[in-house]
């Protein structure tokens, strides 16, 4: 694969790479059509991302049954030292879906206090990674940045062609959770394979664990997880231009034990159907499904299978005083 991406100078601290679709990837229109016209119906998750969904997800990471985000802060603010020293030299640090980068400035503190300069690559399909570059800026003298507006695979080979220094990769909220096994395995084996002999990689992983608390974090009582599911419907609806109410519609998440993961659905509330740009008529009967999300929940067997068929080193680990979350750093180590 050959990537190719424009570079915008934001500021003399503040470079922006832009990755071009090229036309070998689906856009947005034909894979919600692709979705929705397939049996089950699904949409994928990269979706829920417009600017009101980015926002919604900071909402959720603030609700009180959502311990992922606090318990994997909570982590990094007490390791983050430890995590510098044991990448003592590198001045690269490469994120993978940034966000907001709020649990990033714990790592970025710590490396800054190693080293007088350090060069952060946040790697985000949301262009929310504009307003969180130009905040980290502010707050750390330093730092400079180089965001990739990009899906992980192309934007981490637009990295590794732009930056050839050694690198730490950040993949953290568990985000890898997101994909099925399978693909999990095949998305950290490509991961490493971007990797070169000394870098690593630090990942978040959500645990296994009672079952009130993963359905309660993804079930609000405010119900803003709700609203971000329903987000991808308005974003739909807007894109196309279409008669789709999403008022039709219902939030549903639980876990399930035997895929262990948890799983989103939009469940319709009554008989209905609407178009799509010639798509013909998408129907729906009552109680039907889109399955928008699965986030999986990890035991520490299958972490350690995915970093060996991966051929990664787990070199440490850290979990929460709940054993809800695990951080891990993987080698590269050949
Ligand atoms: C669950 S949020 C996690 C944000 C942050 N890392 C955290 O831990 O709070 C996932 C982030 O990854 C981004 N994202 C999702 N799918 C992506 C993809 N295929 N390529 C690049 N970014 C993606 C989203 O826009 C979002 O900011």
């Amino acid at each position: 694969m050959s990537v190719k991406y424009s570079k915008e100078t934001l500021n003399d601290r503040f470079t922006l790479f832009t990755v071009e679709n090229g036309g070998s990837k689906n856009t947005f229109a034909e894979d919600v059509i692709a979705g929705l016209t397939s049996d089950p119906k699904t949409l994928p998750p990269k979706y829920f991302y417009d600017n009101a969904g980015s926002e919604l997800f900071e909402k959720i990471c603030s609700t009180p049954e959502y311990y992922v985000t606090r318990t994997e802060a909570s982590i990094l603010k007490d390791k983050s030292e430890n995590i510098a020293d044991a990448n003592k030299g590198k001045d690269l640090i490469v994120e993978l879906g940034s966000g907001s980068s709020i649990k990033t400035r714990y790592i970025l503190n710590a490396f800054i206090k190693q080293n007088s300069s350090v060069n952060y690559v946040p790697i985000d399909v949301s262009e929310i990674l504009i307003q969180s570059g130009n905040s980290l800026l502010s707050d750390f003298e330093g730092l400079y940045v180089t965001g990739i507006i990009g899906e992980y695979e192309e934007s981490i080979e637009a990295a590794t062609k732009i930056f050839p220094q050694p690198k730490l990769i950040l993949f953290l909220g568990s985000s890898i959770g997101n994909f099925d096994l399978p693909h999990a395995e095949e998305f950290l084996g490509k991961l490493s394979a971007s990797m070169r002999k000394g870098d690593s990689l630090l990942i978040g992983f959500d645990l296994v664990k009672n079952e009130n608390v993963l359905n309660a974090a993804y079930n609000d009582s405010e119900g803003v997880t709700a609203e971000f599911n329903l987000n991808l419907l308005r974003r739909i609806k807007r894109e196309f231009n279409s008669e789709l109410n999403e008022d039709n519609f219902e939030h549903k998440a639980h876990f399930n034990s035997n895929e262990s993961r948890i799983e989103m659905h939009l469940i319709s509330k009554c008989d209905h159907s609407f178009s799509l740009n010639g798509s013909g008529e998408i129907k729906f009967r009552k109680g039907d499904s889109i399955h928008t999300e699965n986030s999986y929940k990890f035991t520490d067997e299958m972490i350690r299978g995915l970093a060996s068929s991966a051929g990664l080193t787990i070199s440490e680990s850290w979990k929460d005083e709940n054993n809800y979350f695990e951080l891990c750093l993987m080698n590269k180590d050949k």
